[in-house]
């Protein structure tokens, strides 16, 4: 198929690009600097810049790319500074759940593009009642913490535009695996503490196995909404010590809910106590997904352990590889 991945030189796109080439794929990959052409070239796609807000640019390039799909993997998360407001920190990337879905879905219908699988996410999703581990038929949380609110709307956008246009939405995990990964450095300086009891879920995912899903999901019939996260949801209490551990730093500090709400505010409160974790049974049932990393226990060792402070994360292999066949099947 000939695909067309908005978002091509950020963290996923950079596992997604190789195992979509493995799969005889034909990709088009968008960056927005003309500097980061160069690496989507080396990695097999032919690179093309674009602003997903800019919709004439957007059908231009649509129409230009000719493509029988397109993955919709644009987001503006690199460099961020998670602060009280998650609104105003994720403000750019709302825009792209809603106006860069739209700009892309109208160039897609204008010329037809039968195939859109597009990024949203799992985790701070769900309704906090029942359950710690919820399925993509559970009911979503009808009232979000203030600071979070466009966000979820955001996200909400994306799912109904994209399922009402035939197309795959995928309610990702948290990433890791990324080189730019937001959460060593907090951790590492001990400013992610463990709140209250800890029992708030966080469901992960390893960005080779969040891509190869992708390359699943691009092959399979829409309407649909798919959890991609890994085997095992987990509270706070669990995965963050371990992940302070593969880090070799010292463990999380802990704090009541009061302090936390003063200081860090609902959200962090809502992430370290009330949080739901996510199922992937019906996306390894429907897709035939299986994970290389099925646990975040294995894939942080595996990925953070003997990583010194300054150190890069192994980059994705170039195609042409194998695992990315093998990993997916
Ligand atoms: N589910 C999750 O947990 C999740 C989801 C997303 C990101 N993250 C994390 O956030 C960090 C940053 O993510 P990232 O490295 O992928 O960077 P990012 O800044 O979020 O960029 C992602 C992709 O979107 C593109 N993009 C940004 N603005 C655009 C626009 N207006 N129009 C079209 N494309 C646009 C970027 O292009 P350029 O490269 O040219 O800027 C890049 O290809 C990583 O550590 C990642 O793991 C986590």
């Amino acid at each position: 198929m000939r695909v067309l991945v908005v978002g091509a030189s950020g963290a996923i796109g950079t596992w997604l690009v190789p195992q979509l080439i493995d799969h005889g794929h034909e990709v088009i990959g968008t960056c927005r600097s003309p500097e980061k052409k160069e690496r989507l070239r080396e990695q097999g796609a032919e690179p093309v810049v674009l602003d997903a807000l800019n919709s004439r640019a957007v059908r231009e390039t649509v129409a230009g790319a000719e493509p029988e799909a397109i993955i919709h993997q644009a987001t503006a998360l690199s460099d961020i500074r998670f602060g009280r407001n998650f609104d105003r920190t994720f403000a750019q990337t709302n825009r792209l759940r809603t106006e860069g879905t739209d700009n892309l879905l109208a160039g897609a219908h204008e010329i037809g593009v039968p195939r859109f699988v597009a990024q949203s996410f799992a985790s701070m999703r769900n309704e906090r009642k029942g359950g710690m581990v919820k399925t993509e038929d559970d009911p979503l949380d009808p009232d979000p913490p203030a600071t979070m609110r466009e966000g979820h709307a955001a996200m909400r956008h994306l799912e109904q535009a994209v399922t009402e246009a035939g197309g795959i939405a995928l309610r990702y995990g948290g990433f890791y695996g990324a080189d730019n990964d937001g959460l060593v450095d907090p951790v590492r300086k001990r400013r992610f503490p463990i709140v209250g009891d800890g029992g708030g879920y966080v469901s992960w995912i390893h960005l080779e196995d969040a891509a190869a899903a992708t390359v699943l999901a691009l092959e399979h019939e829409g309407p649909e909404i798919y959890n991609i996260v890994d085997d095992e949801p987990a509270p706070v209490r669990e995965w963050l010590p371990a992940l302070a551990d593969a880090l070799e730093a010292k463990p999380p500090r802990r704090i009541p809910v009061w302090l936390a709400r003063l200081v860090a505010g609902d959200v962090a409160v809502l992430m370290g106590t009330g949080a739901r974790g996510a199922s992937n049974a019906k996306a390894k049932r429907e897709l035939g997904w299986s994970l290389h990393y099925p646990s975040w226990r294995q894939g942080f060792v595996e990925v953070y352990s003997g990583r010194r402070p300054g150190t890069r994360i192994p980059e994705p292999a170039l195609s042409g590889s194998g695992r990315h066949q093998q990993s997916s099947r």
